[in-house]
Protein backbone atom coordinates (compact mmCIF):
# COMPACT_ATOMS: atom_id res chain seq x y z
CA UNK A 1 0.00 0.00 0.00
CA UNK A 2 1.73 3.28 -0.84
CA UNK A 3 0.08 5.59 1.00
CA UNK A 4 2.04 7.81 3.18
CA UNK A 5 2.35 7.43 6.61
CA UNK A 6 0.93 10.81 8.59
CA UNK A 7 3.12 12.07 11.52
CA UNK A 8 2.24 14.82 13.87
CA UNK A 9 2.89 16.49 16.40
CA UNK A 10 2.79 20.33 18.60
CA UNK A 11 5.90 21.20 16.36
CA UNK A 12 9.15 20.07 15.08
CA UNK A 13 9.90 17.71 18.18
CA UNK A 14 8.12 15.01 15.98
CA UNK A 15 11.05 14.98 13.46
CA UNK A 16 13.01 13.32 16.02
CA UNK A 17 10.51 10.68 15.63
CA UNK A 18 9.94 11.21 12.07
CA UNK A 19 14.22 10.21 11.76
CA UNK A 20 13.59 6.87 13.42
CA UNK A 21 10.65 5.84 11.59
CA UNK A 22 12.17 6.89 8.03
CA UNK A 23 15.75 4.99 8.96
CA UNK A 24 13.40 1.88 10.38
CA UNK A 25 11.51 2.11 7.16
CA UNK A 26 13.11 3.72 4.30
CA UNK A 27 10.53 3.11 1.45
CA UNK A 28 8.09 4.55 3.00
CA UNK A 29 6.48 8.22 1.90
CA UNK A 30 5.41 10.35 4.86
CA UNK A 31 3.86 13.40 5.87
CA UNK A 32 4.81 15.16 8.97
CA UNK A 33 2.64 18.04 10.55
CA UNK A 34 4.35 20.44 12.74
CA UNK A 35 1.61 22.14 14.56
CA UNK A 36 4.12 24.64 16.14
CA UNK A 37 2.02 27.48 15.67
CA UNK A 38 -0.57 25.86 19.23
CA UNK A 39 2.88 24.90 20.58
CA UNK A 40 3.02 24.16 23.36
CA UNK A 41 0.19 21.50 23.85
CA UNK A 42 1.77 20.64 27.35
CA UNK A 43 0.22 23.53 29.22
CA UNK A 44 -3.34 22.98 27.75
CA UNK A 45 -6.03 21.36 28.54
CA UNK A 46 -7.27 18.01 27.81
CA UNK A 47 -10.48 19.17 25.48
CA UNK A 48 -8.07 21.81 23.56
CA UNK A 49 -5.35 18.62 23.27
CA UNK A 50 -8.08 16.79 21.83
CA UNK A 51 -9.47 19.06 19.68
CA UNK A 52 -5.84 20.00 17.97
CA UNK A 53 -5.32 16.34 17.34
CA UNK A 54 -8.33 15.90 15.89
CA UNK A 55 -7.45 18.55 13.26
CA UNK A 56 -4.10 17.32 12.71
CA UNK A 57 -5.82 13.82 12.26
CA UNK A 58 -8.24 15.31 9.83
CA UNK A 59 -5.73 17.22 7.78
CA UNK A 60 -3.52 13.97 7.82
CA UNK A 61 -6.77 11.48 6.30
CA UNK A 62 -7.51 14.25 3.95
CA UNK A 63 -3.93 13.44 2.66
CA UNK A 64 -4.80 9.42 2.26
CA UNK A 65 -2.12 8.92 5.17
CA UNK A 66 -2.72 4.80 5.92
CA UNK A 67 -1.13 4.92 9.27
CA UNK A 68 -0.79 7.65 11.87
CA UNK A 69 1.55 8.80 14.26
CA UNK A 70 1.06 10.90 17.04
CA UNK A 71 4.59 11.82 17.75
CA UNK A 72 3.84 13.61 20.48
CA UNK A 73 3.72 12.16 24.09
CA UNK A 74 1.18 14.85 25.50
CA UNK A 75 -1.19 14.97 22.77
CA UNK A 76 -0.77 10.21 22.62
CA UNK A 77 -1.50 10.55 26.86
CA UNK A 78 -4.63 12.88 26.34
CA UNK A 79 -6.43 11.88 22.91
CA UNK A 80 -5.45 8.58 21.14
CA UNK A 81 -8.39 6.40 22.77
CA UNK A 82 -10.95 8.42 21.44
CA UNK A 83 -8.43 8.67 17.70
CA UNK A 84 -8.20 4.91 18.41
CA UNK A 85 -12.33 4.89 18.68
CA UNK A 86 -13.41 7.45 15.91
CA UNK A 87 -11.05 6.70 12.98
CA UNK A 88 -9.90 3.35 10.91
CA UNK A 89 -6.77 3.77 10.05
CA UNK A 90 -4.54 2.33 12.91
CA UNK A 91 -2.39 4.50 15.24
CA UNK A 92 0.68 4.58 17.01
CA UNK A 93 1.05 6.76 19.90
CA UNK A 94 4.26 7.32 21.72
CA UNK A 95 4.65 7.72 26.03
CA UNK A 96 7.55 8.13 28.50
CA UNK A 97 9.54 4.85 28.33
CA UNK A 98 8.63 3.61 31.74
CA UNK A 99 8.82 0.29 31.30
CA UNK A 100 12.57 0.11 29.54
CA UNK A 101 13.43 2.67 32.62
CA UNK A 102 12.29 0.26 35.22
CA UNK A 103 14.03 -2.68 33.57
CA UNK A 104 17.30 -0.53 33.07
CA UNK A 105 17.71 1.59 36.82
CA UNK A 106 20.16 -0.13 39.18
CA UNK A 107 19.34 2.47 42.11
CA UNK A 108 15.46 1.90 41.23
CA UNK A 109 15.13 5.37 40.87
CA UNK A 110 14.16 6.74 37.43
CA UNK A 111 13.47 10.50 36.47
CA UNK A 112 10.85 11.69 33.87
CA UNK A 113 10.90 14.55 32.39
CA UNK A 114 7.72 15.39 30.76
CA UNK A 115 5.15 18.59 29.63
CA UNK A 116 2.77 19.10 32.10
CA UNK A 117 -0.09 17.47 30.17
CA UNK A 118 1.52 14.32 29.74
CA UNK A 119 2.56 14.28 33.64
CA UNK A 120 -1.20 14.89 35.05
CA UNK A 121 -2.75 12.69 32.41
CA UNK A 122 -4.71 9.00 33.37
CA UNK A 123 -2.97 7.44 30.32
CA UNK A 124 0.68 8.17 32.25
CA UNK A 125 -0.10 7.64 35.24
CA UNK A 126 -1.55 3.93 34.52
CA UNK A 127 1.23 3.05 32.60
CA UNK A 128 3.91 4.30 35.58
CA UNK A 129 1.58 1.86 38.21
CA UNK A 130 1.80 -0.58 35.99
CA UNK A 131 5.70 -0.84 34.81
CA UNK A 132 7.41 1.06 38.05
CA UNK A 133 6.26 -1.41 41.11
CA UNK A 134 9.06 -1.08 43.44
CA UNK A 135 10.52 1.94 41.70
CA UNK A 136 10.74 5.52 42.97
CA UNK A 137 9.36 8.29 39.73
CA UNK A 138 10.48 11.64 39.71
CA UNK A 139 8.37 13.69 37.52
CA UNK A 140 9.55 16.85 36.38
CA UNK A 141 7.86 18.98 33.91
CA UNK A 142 10.00 20.75 31.20
CA UNK A 143 8.36 24.05 31.48
CA UNK A 144 9.74 26.59 28.82
CA UNK A 145 12.04 23.28 27.20
CA UNK A 146 9.34 22.94 24.04
CA UNK A 147 9.12 26.52 23.56
CA UNK A 148 12.95 26.69 23.31
CA UNK A 149 13.76 23.71 20.84
CA UNK A 150 11.07 25.77 18.64
CA UNK A 151 12.45 28.92 18.65
CA UNK A 152 15.62 26.81 17.72
CA UNK A 153 17.83 27.64 20.69
CA UNK A 154 18.34 23.83 21.22
CA UNK A 155 22.09 24.59 22.72
CA UNK A 156 21.23 27.77 24.36
CA UNK A 157 22.26 29.08 27.70
CA UNK A 158 18.87 29.36 28.47
CA UNK A 159 18.50 25.52 27.44
CA UNK A 160 21.62 24.87 29.57
CA UNK A 161 20.23 26.85 33.04
CA UNK A 162 16.72 25.07 32.68
CA UNK A 163 17.76 21.51 32.57
CA UNK A 164 20.44 21.95 34.71
CA UNK A 165 17.48 23.66 37.22
CA UNK A 166 15.33 20.47 36.35
CA UNK A 167 18.03 17.20 36.53
CA UNK A 168 19.54 18.52 40.06
CA UNK A 169 16.87 17.45 42.37
CA UNK A 170 16.11 14.33 40.86
CA UNK A 171 19.97 13.61 41.02
CA UNK A 172 20.19 14.72 44.27
CA UNK A 173 17.27 11.91 45.23
CA UNK A 174 19.66 9.15 43.22
CA UNK A 175 17.93 8.16 39.86
CA UNK A 176 20.02 6.80 37.63
CA UNK A 177 18.21 6.74 34.21
CA UNK A 178 16.50 9.39 32.96
CA UNK A 179 13.19 9.51 30.67
CA UNK A 180 12.43 11.94 28.10
CA UNK A 181 8.44 11.98 28.09
CA UNK A 182 8.66 14.82 25.29
CA UNK A 183 9.60 14.33 21.35
CA UNK A 184 11.37 18.04 21.58
CA UNK A 185 13.30 16.50 23.99
CA UNK A 186 15.71 14.10 22.09
CA UNK A 187 17.26 17.24 20.32
CA UNK A 188 18.87 18.35 23.62
CA UNK A 189 20.19 15.51 24.22
CA UNK A 190 23.87 16.74 23.81
CA UNK A 191 23.12 18.94 26.29
CA UNK A 192 21.86 16.68 28.66
CA UNK A 193 25.19 14.48 27.70
CA UNK A 194 27.20 17.41 29.09
CA UNK A 195 24.98 18.50 32.33
CA UNK A 196 24.63 14.66 33.34
CA UNK A 197 27.27 11.99 35.49
CA UNK A 198 27.97 9.97 32.85
CA UNK A 199 26.74 6.92 34.64
CA UNK A 200 23.28 8.74 34.11
CA UNK A 201 21.09 6.53 31.48
CA UNK A 202 19.05 9.12 29.03
CA UNK A 203 15.88 6.72 27.57
CA UNK A 204 13.45 7.84 25.02
CA UNK A 205 11.08 5.97 23.31
CA UNK A 206 12.30 6.83 19.52
CA UNK A 207 13.28 4.10 18.18
CA UNK A 208 10.40 1.60 20.24
CA UNK A 209 7.80 3.45 18.39
CA UNK A 210 9.88 3.16 14.83
CA UNK A 211 9.38 -0.79 15.68
CA UNK A 212 5.76 -0.79 16.26
CA UNK A 213 4.71 1.41 13.28
CA UNK A 214 6.64 -1.08 11.43
CA UNK A 215 4.93 -4.71 13.07
CA UNK A 216 1.75 -2.39 12.78
CA UNK A 217 2.14 -2.21 9.24
CA UNK A 218 2.97 -5.27 8.36
CA UNK A 219 0.21 -6.85 10.48
CA UNK A 220 -2.14 -4.43 8.51
CA UNK A 221 -0.89 -5.41 4.78
CA UNK A 222 0.57 -1.81 4.77
CA UNK A 223 4.10 -2.33 4.21
CA UNK A 224 6.13 -1.57 1.28
CA UNK A 225 7.78 -4.64 -0.15
CA UNK A 226 10.18 -3.24 -2.16
CA UNK A 227 12.82 -0.67 -2.46
CA UNK A 228 12.44 2.65 -3.75
CA UNK A 229 12.69 6.38 -3.35
CA UNK A 230 10.39 7.64 -0.49
CA UNK A 231 8.91 11.33 -0.23
CA UNK A 232 8.65 13.08 2.29
CA UNK A 233 6.06 16.17 2.91
CA UNK A 234 6.57 18.81 6.09
CA UNK A 235 3.93 21.11 6.79
CA UNK A 236 4.28 23.73 9.34
CA UNK A 237 1.82 26.55 10.12
CA UNK A 238 4.59 28.63 11.60
CA UNK A 239 7.38 29.89 10.00
CA UNK A 240 9.43 27.08 8.46
CA UNK A 241 13.41 27.74 9.32
CA UNK A 242 13.54 25.70 12.68
CA UNK A 243 12.47 22.96 10.58
CA UNK A 244 14.55 23.46 7.68
CA UNK A 245 17.95 23.24 10.08
CA UNK A 246 16.54 20.08 11.85
CA UNK A 247 15.13 18.10 8.45
CA UNK A 248 17.57 17.90 5.60
CA UNK A 249 17.38 15.52 3.04
CA UNK A 250 17.02 14.15 -0.43
CA UNK A 251 12.96 13.71 -1.46
CA UNK A 252 12.27 15.99 1.75
CA UNK A 253 9.85 18.98 0.70
CA UNK A 254 8.83 21.79 3.80
CA UNK A 255 6.21 23.83 3.14
CA UNK A 256 4.07 26.45 5.30
CA UNK A 257 0.07 25.14 5.21
CA UNK A 258 -1.84 27.31 7.57
CA UNK A 259 -3.53 24.81 9.08
N1 LIG B 1 6.51 17.01 21.46
C1 LIG B 1 5.45 17.17 22.42
C2 LIG B 1 5.45 15.98 23.37
O1 LIG B 1 6.00 14.95 23.04
C3 LIG B 1 5.55 18.50 23.04
C4 LIG B 1 4.34 18.90 23.76
C5 LIG B 1 4.10 20.37 23.84
O2 LIG B 1 3.89 20.98 22.78
O3 LIG B 1 4.07 20.87 24.95
O4 LIG B 1 4.87 16.01 24.44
Amino acid sequence: MHNPIGIFDSGVGGTSIWKEIHTMLPSEDTIYLADSKNAPYGAKSKEQILQLSIKNTELLLEKNCKLIVVACNTATTNAIDYLRSNYKVPFIGIEPAIKPAAFHTKTKKVGVLATKGTLSSSLFHNTSKMFAEGIEVFEQEGKGLVDLVEAGQVDSEEMRNLLQTYVNPMLEQGMDCLVLGCTHYPYVIPVLKEILPTNITIIDSGEAVARQTKAVLIKNGMKISESRTSKHNFYSNAPIMVLQDLVKGPSITINYLDF
